[in-house]
């Protein structure tokens, strides 16, 4: 089974491992040890930023965040439903209200024009998702954002190599939260960074990390235990220095797939376009004018070939149920809830060679 998605480690990750399981120490106490602190700097280099805070897990990078930016009891924030949950957990874990709101059916992120019309006093932060690793619009949001007085946190979870105008993910936004996930386009097991250029919110964030603490035994805020061990620092410095092979890897497979799939009208393809450039980490198709049977059955042929297709995320979050009860009864998501039932993946990790490639373009080809 050629699979949705694969960690790419080889003996130099075993070998960072091991020199730190040696030499120590495997984590720090106050949240930054000498791993860290060095994989924070290739990471803020990387996401061209001044700063970059790592964490244990992208659901901890989007709840700090949330946290930094000043979100509490009863504010309103506007976030998409075709997402991960931790997009909307990380709004209910600080106390705020998750406002879903509908997507662009093209690009699958959520609609500017929506986005202006769920605003209401309540209103304190905008989370736009970059799903499947292409950039939500984030110059129209960053507008809305600054018209109103909001903030703009982004989930860039899936979007290492993701960029926007010219600047990589998570630039336009006041803090980006990324997750180094197994199946993310680079990992460190779990793990997670949020990114800034706020001096003031990196601060706050370096606290919240590890309990509101700048010394211990003495929290200043309230925080949590989100501190990322050496262990896993010392992974992510050494996939930092592959992640440019691994994104240019994804993009030549993501491109050899669209010239085989695109001579099918039956499905709308991913693409780029002058200002947004793709991460590839989820090659994302819609099986046009289809049922959710149909897609599904889809998904079962290719599987039963060898492919792992996946349909990511058939329950849009406002359908869950302690979601649906608590804050999505009202939502009306007609986009949403149309995509969530037609989109299929495919892969295209840097794992997948070009001859899995072209056997997974013309087996699409012909289940269809
Ligand atoms: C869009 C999105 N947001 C948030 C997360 C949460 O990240 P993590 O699994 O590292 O907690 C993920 C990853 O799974 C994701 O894909």
């Amino acid at each position: 089974m050629i699979p949705i998605n694969k960690p790419q480690t080889d003996e130099a990750e075993v070998q960072a491992v091991i020199e730190v399981m040696r030499k120590g120490p495997i984590t720090n106490a106050l949240g930054a040890g000498p791993k860290v602190l060095e994989f924070e700097k290739l990471f803020a280099e990387f996401a061209g930023v001044k700063h970059a805070v790592a964490v244990n897990t992208g659901t901890a990078a989007l709840h700090a965040a949330i946290m930094a930016l000043g979100v509490k009891r009863d504010d309103e924030v506007i976030v998409p439903s075709f997402s991960f949950v931790a997009t909307a957990e990380a709004v209910v874990l600080a106390g705020g209200k998750p406002v879903f709101t509908d997507i662009n059916p093209r690009t699958y992120t959520l609609s500017p024009t929506a986005v202006e019309k769920a605003i209401t006093k309540k209103t304190k932060a905008i989370m736009p998702v970059d799903l499947y690793g292409f950039s939500a619009d984030m110059k129209p949001l960053r507008e809305i954002a600054d018209k109103h007085g909001l903030c703009l946190v982004s989930d860039a979870a899936q979007a290492h190599g993701t960029t926007y105008a010219g600047k990589p993910a998570g630039t336009f936004a006041d803090a980006a939260c990324w997750s180094l996930y197994a199946s993310k386009n680079m990992t460190t097991g779990e793990g997670g960074v949020i990114t800034t250029n706020n001096d003031r919110t990196n601060e706050i964030l370096r606290m919240i990390r590890t309990h509101g603490e700048k010394t211990k035994y003495a929290s200043e805020i309230l925080g949590s235990n989100y501190r990322m061990p050496e262990l896993e620092a010392a992974i992510g410095i050494v996939q930092m220095r592959k992640l440019p092979t691994f994104i240019a890897k994804r993009r030549q497979n993501a491109e050899q797939l669209t010239k085989i799939l695109q001579t099918s009208d039956k499905i709308d393809l991913p693409f780029e376009t002058e200002t947004q450039h793709h991460s590839w980490y989820l090659y994302t198709a819609r099986l046009k004018q289809s049922t959710e049977i149909q897609r599904n059955k889809l998904i079962e042929d290719l599987k039963a070939k060898g492919i792992c297709a996946e349909a990511y995320y058939v329950n849009p979050i406002h359908t869950m149920p302690f979601y649906y009860e608590n804050y999505g009864a009202t939502s009306s998501l007609p986009e949403t809830e149309k995509a969530s039932k037609q989109v299929f993946s495919l892969p295209v990790h840097p794992g997948v060679n070009k001859e899995e490639i072209a056997f997974i373009g013309e087996t699409v080809l012909n289940v269809l």
